[in-house]
């Protein structure tokens, strides 16, 4: 197994409800580490770019303003394995799917206003990590 970064974001949804503490508890549970972190408010035009390979999608206006309604968190977390990790502590994109003890089981309202981001694959990793960090940011 492989130690691995993964872009994590604790979505609008989750900040507004003062959530941070309980979400970061399921990723430390899982042996996940916070390596970087910072709480910020996109524009829609960053949120936007962040999520431009949705952008001929028709939720993408719902996402990228939804995205820019209020705080985020962006974080870096690593371990083994972290993206799969990172994805399975999430659970499915759709709360009404995702696994009990999961964070959208627990947190998400729904599709939309699901809580957590994280990315799907090593390369998108890299990418979506070097969007919002530098690596003097990145402590391990
Ligand atoms: P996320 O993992 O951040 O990646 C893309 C996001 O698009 C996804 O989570 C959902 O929040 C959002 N999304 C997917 N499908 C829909 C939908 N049908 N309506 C609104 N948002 C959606």
């Amino acid at each position: 197994m492989a130690v691995e970064r993964t872009l994590s974001i604790i979505k609008p949804d989750a900040t507004k409800r003062n959530l941070t503490g309980k979400i970061n508890q399921k990723f430390e549970d899982a042996g996940l580490r916070i390596v970087a972190q910072k709480r910020i408010h996109l524009t829609p035009e960053q949120a936007g770019k962040f999520y431009e390979v949705h952008k001929d999608r028709p939720f993408f206006a719902e996402l990228r303003d939804f995205m820019a309604s209020g705080p985020v968190v962006v974080q870096v977390l690593e371990g083994e394995n972290a993206i799969t990790k990172n994805r399975e502590v999430m659970g499915a994109t759709n709360p009404a799917d995702a696994a009990p003890g999961t964070i959208r089981k627990e947190f998400a309202t729904s599709v939309g206003e699901n809580s957590v981001h994280g990315s799907d694959a090593p390369e998108t990793a890299r990418e979506e990590i070097a969007f919002f960090f530098s690596g003097l940011e990145l402590v391990g």
